[in-house]
């Protein structure tokens, strides 16, 4: 049985499977889980993509911290993150002032690469493998600040990492 006073926050780089796991352990644990880049897109009636390229970045990133603040007021258990909203130093304090605790799901750069790649959503901030890689490696400090951290390993099941989280993390 779930710890009912455990709510989190899934980061991870771009591809790494953060709504896909976020969906098993909704499964799993009976719980709703939402999506950050889910609700920036409803509330800004655009896609992420549009709002990257036709308002640049530091715009972008203003937009994932309200967004970010009016999804921690709904309470949720499991918050799936967009990659970069963990790396912004304001939103980590704000997921710690909601008592969320954050669980970082790393893989490899090739990982992540090949679903960026296969994916149909655009993701300019990963426009091509130098510009992701770069970022990639930017973000690996950040991401380790997390409270928690699974790797997902290649050929991984990301049913088997969303039980080991459910079984970890909610104890
Ligand atoms: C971003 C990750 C994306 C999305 C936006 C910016 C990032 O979310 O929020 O394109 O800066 O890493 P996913 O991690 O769900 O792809």
């Amino acid at each position: 049985m779930a710890n009912n006073e455990t709510r989190i926050v899934l980061t991870g780089f771009m591809g790494v499977g953060k709504s896909t796991v976020a969906r098993h352990l909704s499964y799993l644990l009976r719980y709703e889980t939402r999506d950050l880049d889910d609700l920036i897109e409803k509330s800004e009636k655009r896609r992420i993509d549009q709002i990257l390229k036709n308002d640049g970045e530091p715009a972008y990133r203003k937009i994932e911290t309200e967004n970010l603040k009016k999804i921690l007021e709904f309470d949720s258990k499991i918050i799936a993150l967009g990659g970069g909203a963990w790396a912004t130093g304001i939103n980590r304090e704000i997921i710690k002032k909601h008592s969320y605790t954050s669980v970082w799901l790393e893989s490899t750069f090739d990982h992540c690469w090949r679903n960026i790649r296969f994916s149909r959503r655009e993701r300019p901030l990963a426009a091509n493998k130098e510009k992701a890689r770069k970022l990639f490696e930017e973000r690996q400090k950040v991401y380790c600040l997390a409270d928690w951290h699974f790797v997902i390993r290649s050929g991984f099941n990301s049913f088997d990492i969303a039980k080991q989280i459910s079984k970890e993390v909610f104890a």
